[in-house]
């Protein structure tokens, strides 16, 4: 049987060079087909930690283990195969002349066929609604192009992990939405995806397991809507919770939930809320 647990770290520390320790002893498990957002403020450790679940960086203490096995010395360009990784930014992933090229390196880089190439090439390119620019440079494109172009690049790598790091910064709304219905899509798929994000209210929206990082640790982690009733250890760690579910919580006294986490759920109780004012 296929090992189901996907990433472990045990007492993972790290430090960079220049010394101060930035990871402190981090366990964690993820399983297989999870779907995990990792939030916390900015210098929590948030992309030091997603950089060794594929090799960019190592640990100083602890070990890392991907589907069981440890990851210890094992190539970058090996681990590729397993993680794809997103970048926080996509001009330092972004370096093809073409959109096409930029889709189709990482497979012919694997040594795929041509055909297997293309194939996953067509496909990301019509996924992602690249194709009427599938023969532009990428440097040219507004910033919500060059964005997808660079996790259409991950895509054609067909990996079981993906990794995105604040994918859907930059993006205006219509953009965002897309987008997580895109990875929604991959999650159902299969996929493992770790979404790094600032965005609480996407994590609410549509991720269902919520890790909280503050300075180099791992406060809270579970289900999303666990996460978000820890509302002191939140504000602690200055995280503020979507504003429907802040709205939620206040109007509590008058039969809202307390932990509503979208619109549509708020909707919902607040219609069962009129329905049962009429009948009182
Ligand atoms: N290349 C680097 N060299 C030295 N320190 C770094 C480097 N990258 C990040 N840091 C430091 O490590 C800490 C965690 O950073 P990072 O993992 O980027 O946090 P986050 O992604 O949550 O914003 C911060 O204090 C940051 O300044
Ligand atoms: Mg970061």
């Amino acid at each position: 049987m296929k090992h189901s647990v996907c990433l472990e770290t045990r007492e993972l520390g790290f430090s960079y060079e220049d010394g101060l320790p930035v990871l402190h002893g981090i366990s964690l498990t993820i399983n297989r087909g999870d779907f995990v957002a990792v939030i916390g403020q900015n210098g929590s450790g948030k992309t030091t930690l997603a950089k060794h679940f594929n090799g960019l960086l190592r640990p100083d203490f602890g070990e890392v283990f991907l589907f069981g096995e440890q990851i210890g010395d094992k190539q970058v360009s090996e681990l590729a195969q397993h993680v794809g990784y997103v970048f926080q930014n996509p001009d330092h992933q972004i370096f093809s002349a073409t959109v096409r090229e930029e889709l189709n390196f990482g497979p012919r880089n694997l040594g795929m066929d041509k055909e297997t190439v293309d194939r996953r090439t067509e496909a990301a390119l019509a996924c992602f609604e690249l194709t009427p620019v599938a023969d532009r440079q990428p440097a040219v494109l507004g910033f919500g192009l060059r964005r997808k172009v660079s996790i259409a690049a991950v895509y054609t790598m067909e990996t079981p992990v993906f990794i995105l790091d604040e994918p859907t910064a930059g993006l205006d709304l219509r953009s965002t939405t897309e987008l997580m219905l895109l990875i929604c899509q991959l999650n159902q798929q299969g996929h493992t995806i770790i979404l790094i994000t600032h965005d609480v209210r996407i994590v609410a929206e549509y991720v269902p397991r919520c890790m909280v990082m503050r300075a180099g640790e791992i406060v809270a982690y579970g289900p999303t809507r666990e996460v978000f009733k820890q509302d002191q250890l939140l504000r602690q760690t200055q995280i503020a919770l979507p504003q429907i579910s802040e709205l939620g919580k206040r109007m509590k006294s008058h039969g809202m939930r307390d932990d509503i986490l979208t619109v549509s759920e708020f909707c919902e109780v607040y219609n069962g809320m009129q329905v049962a004012d009429l009948q009182g």
